[in-house]
C-alpha cells in the first residue's frame, strides 16, 4: 500500500456555487420560502430540538421549504412523496449524495468511503460492495448476533435502572467486530475492540462536531481532539492493514465475514479493491452500521415499554413461532407482528431525518425550478408524518404494516434509490434476532421518573439518557 494512500485527503472537494435561474433571477429569490431567522439560530434549534424544530417548519411552510443551515448551502426540503420519487429515481448524475455529505464525512471516514463517491465510482464500488449485503445472506450471521445479545442480557442487573442504549452500542459493535471485520474472540479482538470504543468516543463524544471544522483539525501530537481521533484512527487502521494482510497471505477459505468477501470482490475490470479502498470502507460500515442499528434497537424500546397490548402481542407471536428454544433462521420472516413493530418505530422516530443530496446543475423538482450548488432534502421524519399519509401519525400503531405494504415513496428510514441503505436486510435481521433475544428472556419496564426527549447525537436522533430501563427475570 502506498503511504500516502493512507492518509486522509487533506482537502474537501470545493463547493460548487449557486447558478444563476433563467432569466436573471437570483438563485436565493428562486428558492421556496422557509425560516428566515439566521443560520446559526436554524442549526442550534435543529440540535437541541431534532424533531420538533422540523415539525415546527412543516406546519409553518407546508411540503417544501428551504432552511439554511450552517456552514452549507441552502436546503430545500421536500416531503411530498411526488417529489420523493424525483429524487430517489434520479441517475445521480445531478443530485450527488456523495458531495454532499462530503465535507462532514471526508475527514472521518476517509475519501474513498462509498457514502462520498458519485458516479461511477459510486457505482462501481455499490457493485463491489452489495453482494455480501444481500437479504438471503443474513442467516449465515444469526447464530453470532443471537450470542452476542444472549452475552450481553447475561451482564444485565436485575431491579435496577441501567440505560438501554448503551447495551444495544454494545451488541452491535461485538457483530460488526465479528460479522463484519471477521474478528473472532480472544486478545485481538479485545485489543480492537478497545481502540474502536476509544475511536468512537471522539467521533461520538462531546469534541465531534469539531471533527468535520478544518481550522480546528490541528494534530498537536495528540493533544488536541483531532490529534486524538487520528491517533486513535490510525491505530484501527493498523489493525485493518495486518486483517487484510492475513487474508491475502492465509485465503479466505471458509470464512464468511463481509471483509473476507471484500477482499475477495473483483470489479468488471477483474481488479480487487485497494487495501486504502477497504480500510476506507471498513470504517464506513463500522460508522454507517453501529450506531443507526443501537439506536433504532433503543427507539423500539421506548415505544414498547409502556404498552401492554404491544408486548403482549409481541410474546405471544415469540412463543408461537420461537417456543421456548432460541430464535432461528427460520423463525425470522414468520416473525410479522415483530417486523410491523420495528417498522411503525422507524416510522415514528427515525434515527436520520433527512436524505440530502446536491444539486450540480439546475433541475426542476415537483415543478420547482431549483439552481445548481444548493441541496435538497428528501426528508424522512416529516414524511413519515404526515396526516394524509398516515392517519394520527403521532400515535404509535404496529398495526398499520400489519399485512400491508406503505405506499411508494412513503416510508423510507433507509433512504433511497441508488443510495439507499446497503446495510437495510443486515440491520434488519439484526434487530430482529436482538429484539427477540430480549424479549424472551427478561421482562423490561421504563426507570421510573424518566421522561424521554429526543436528542440528536453525532449522526442520529436518539432518546435522551441512553433510554433507562429496569429488568426483571422472565417467570
Ligand atoms: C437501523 C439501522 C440503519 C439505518 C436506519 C440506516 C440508514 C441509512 C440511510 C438513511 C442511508 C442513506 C441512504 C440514502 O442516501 O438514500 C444509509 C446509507 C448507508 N448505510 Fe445504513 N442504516 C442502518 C444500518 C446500516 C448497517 C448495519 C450498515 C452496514 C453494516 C449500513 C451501511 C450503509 C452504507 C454503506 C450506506 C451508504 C450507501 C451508498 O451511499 O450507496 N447501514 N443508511
Amino acid at each position: 500500500m502506498q503511504a500516502s494512500e493512507t492518509r486522509l485527503a487533506p482537502e474537501a472537494p470545493a463547493s460548487p456555487r449557486l447558478t444563476a435561474m433563467p432569466g436573471g433571477v437570483s438563485p436565493r429569490r428562486a428558492l421556496p420560502r422557509g425560516p428566515r431567522t439566521p443560520r446559526l439560530f436554524q442549526s442550534l434549534r435543529y440540535s437541541l430540538w431534532p424533531y420538533a424544530s422540523l415539525d415546527i417548519s412543516t406546519r409553518r411552510y407546508g411540503d417544501c421549504y428551504t432552511a439554511y443551515p450552517l456552514g452549507g448551502p441552502p436546503m430545500v426540503v421536500f416531503t411530498d412523496p411526488e417529489a420523493i420519487k424525483e429524487i430517489f429515481t434520479s441517475d445521480g448524475a445531478e443530485l450527488r449524495a456523495g458531495e454532499a455529505a462530503g465535507p462532514i464525512l471526508g475527514p472521518i471516514l476517509g475519501w474513498h468511503s462509498i457514502l462520498l463517491l458519485d458516479g461511477e465510482r459510486h457505482h462501481r464500488e455499490r457493485r463491489l460492495m452489495a453482494p455480501p449485503f444481500h437479504g438471503e445472506r443474513m442467516h449465515v450471521y444469526g447464530r453470532i448476533m443471537r450470542e452476542i445479545a444472549d452475552r450481553v442480557v447475561d451482564g444485565w442487573p436485575l431491579g435496577q435502572p441501567f440505560p438501554i442504549h448503551h447495551e444495544m452500542q454494545a451488541i452491535t459493535l461485538d457483530i460488526i467486530l465479528r460479522a463484519v471485520f471477521g474478528v473472532d474472540e480472544g486478545a485481538r479482538f479485545a485489543r480492537i475492540r478497545e481502540r474502536i470504543v476509544r475511536f468512537l468516543a471522539q467521533a461520538d463524544g462531546p469534541a465531534a462536531a469539531f471533527l468535520a471544522i478544518r481550522p480546528f483539525q490541528i494534530e498537536l501530537r495528540g493533544l488536541t481532539p483531532w490529534g486524538r481521533f487520528v491517533r486513535d484512527r490510525e491505530a484501527i487502521r493498523a489493525e485493518l492493514v495486518a486483517e487484510i494482510a492475513r487474508r491475502r497471505s492465509e485465503g479466505t477459505e471458509g470464512r464468511t465475514d463481509i471483509l473476507s468477501m471484500l477482499v475477495e470482490a473483483r470489479d468488471e475490470q477483474g481488479e480487487p479493491m485497494t487495501d486504502a479502498e477497504l480500510i476506507d470502507e471498513m470504517f464506513t460500515l463500522l460508522m454507517a452500521g453501529h450506531e443507526t442499528t443501537a439506536t433504532s434497537l433503543a427507539w423500539v424500546f421506548h415505544h414498547v415499554l409502556d404498552r401492554p397490548d404491544v408486548l403482549a402481542k409481541l410474546r405471544a407471536e415469540l412463543g408461537r413461532v420461537v417456543g421456548d428454544g432460541p430464535v432461528e433462521a427460520q423463525h425470522v420472516p414468520q416473525l410479522e407482528y415483530l417486523d410491523a413493530v420495528l417498522k411503525e418505530s422507524q416510522r415514528l422516530t427515525p434515527v436520520a431525518t433527512n436524505v440530502i443530496r446536491r444539486l450540480t446543475g439546475p433541475m426542476r423538482i415537483a415543478g420547482r425550478d431549483l439552481p445548481a450548488g444548493i441541496t435538497v432534502s428528501a426528508c424522512i421524519y416529516a414524511t413519515h408524518r404526515r396526516p394524509d399519509l398516515w392517519p394520527e401519525p403521532e400515535r404509535f400503531d404496529p398495526e398499520r404494516f400489519v399485512g400491508a405494504r406503505p405506499a411508494p415513496y412513503t416510508f423510507f428510514p433507509f433512504g433511497g434509490g441508488i443510495r439507499r441503505c446497503i446495510g437495510a436486510a443486515f440491520a434488519t435481521y439484526e434487530m430482529k434476532i436482538v429484539l427477540a433475544q430480549v424479549l424472551s428472556r427478561v421482562e423490561l419496564g421504563s426507570a421510573p421518573g424518566y421522561r424521554m426527549r429526543p436528542v440528536l447525537r453525532t449522526i442520529t436522533i436518539a432518546p435522551s439518557g441512553g433510554m433507562p430501563v429496569v429488568a426483571e427475570r422472565r417467570r
